[in-house]
């Protein structure tokens, strides 16, 4: 595509929060527009781009970023600063969950009346549960809904090995993001806990966490403070117990994995074969699903088509979501015993052979084994089994 290269750094600027080069390269490609004859599209541009000159960015999200602080020693940044759009961010949590970051949402969102009643609002939310499951995407969920800056502490700048660093930078840090509207996102908070472990960090821990607690307490209602992490038994009671809100984010149940299967394959694959992956997957965690399909449709693209197929996606999706401790065979029974209990009309022996690459005769005497074995026979070995 001609004029891609413009279009390609404009989306970089854009990402990187750079409207300096989104500017320039949109008066770039509408100078290149107007040579080739379409003026139109180039007019759009330019009004486009008088418009923003025009808009008080200060109302924007974009401009209440400032300059983050960095450590003294190392020079590496306190945090990272993004501006997340609910156009970019998908997230796919189970009823419950959803219900309490609604809530939280909710509160922040009626923060001026319910301050006006003389109720407080508790601007905290601890978010735990195994890796891969959405805490991260939940943060930038909750910054794009609020339209509120996120920034997100990074371990590394924070933690020093000069002793005392820690605790200073984590001051600094508090100041900072009191200064703005803005949410500030602990992620990877068992980062600074799990310190515990080491005996000789100990005394520099004690003063971390108490150090810790104090920023906390200090917050004023105006700065969001959320946390994620995946070592919710590691953190420091005195610590659990600040953070109002606390959304255990689990392992993607059936529904929830089909949502996630349908938004990732986009219209690669039928709203049918979503379904089957779903019950297919138990096991499988947001991150999981997103690489299987993002491989699939890589596969697709490759191969000319439009659409994944379920032969390519089935055994890895199975690969995946099954317990490891089986053997390579017993695993392969227990899968195709499980994709014909979800339903004996879709998955015809026919179908399971082909899904699996094995003969219908495979399929058939692996069904009636299983069968035998949940009744309570076993099968007397023969000589093909050995
Ligand atoms: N619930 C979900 N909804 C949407 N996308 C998800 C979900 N869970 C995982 N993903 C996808 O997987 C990627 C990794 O998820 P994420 O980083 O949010 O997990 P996490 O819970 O923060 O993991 P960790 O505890 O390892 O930090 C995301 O970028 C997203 O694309
Ligand atoms: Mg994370």
């Amino acid at each position: 595509m001609e004029y891609l290269l413009e279009v390609l750094k404009i989306v970089d600027g854009g990402l990187k929060l750079n409207p300096e080069k989104v500017k320039s390269y949109a008066e770039l490609l509408a100078d290149k527009l107007e040579t080739v004859g379409e003026s139109k599209a180039a007019l759009r541009i330019r009004q486009a781009l008088a418009k923003s000159r025009s808009d008080h960015v200060a109302t924007s999200a974009l401009a209440r970023l400032g300059k983050v602080p960095v450590d003294s020693e190392s020079r590496i940044s306190l945090a990272d600063e993004e501006v997340c759009s609910t156009e970019d961010v998908n997230v796919f949590i189970e009823p419950n969950a959803e219900k309490l970051v609604n809530q939280f949402l909710s509160h922040l969102e009626a923060a001026d009346k319910l301050v006006a009643e003389g109720v407080g609002i508790a601007p905290s939310m601890l978010m735990y549960g195994p890796p891969g499951c959405g805490k991260t995407e939940l943060g930038r969920y909750i910054a794009a809904s609020l339209g509120l800056p996120l920034i997100t502490a990074r371990t590394d700048g924070l933690i020093s090995s000069y002793l005392g660093n820690t605790a200073k930078n984590l001051r600094t840090l508090f100041e900072y993001v009191m200064g703005k509207p803005c949410i500030l996102f602990l992620d990877e908070f068992d980062a600074i806990a799990k310190l515990r472990d080491d005996q000789h960090e100990l005394g520099e821990l004690k003063r971390v966490v108490v150090s810790l607690l104090q920023n906390i307490d200090a917050l004023d209602n105006n700065t969001i403070l959320i946390a994620a992490t995946n070592h919710e038994h590691l953190l420091d009671p005195a610590i659990w117990r600040r953070f109002a809100y606390k959304a255990k984010i689990d392992m993607p149940i059936m529904e929830v994995r089909r949502q996630m299967f349908h938004f990732f394959l986009g219209g690669f694959a039928s709203q049918e074969d979503c379904h089957l992956l779903a019950a297919v997957s138990d096991g499988m965690t947001g991150a999981d699903i997103r690489q299987v399909a993002e491989d699939s449709k890589r596969e697709a693209i490759l191969a000319d088509s439009h659409s994944v197929s379920l032969e390519y996606l089935f055994p890895r999706t199975l690969q995946l979501s099954t317990p490891n401790e089986l053997t390579p065979k017993e695993k392969l029974n227990e899968q195709i015993s499980q994709t014909r209990q979800i339903n004996t009309k879709i998955f015809t022996y026919k179908r399971l052979a082909k899904l699996f690459g094995v003969s219908t005769g495979k399929i058939c005497s692996v069904l009636k084994n299983m069968e035998a074995t949940e009744n309570g026979f076993e099968r007397p070995a023969t000589h093909k089994d050995r």
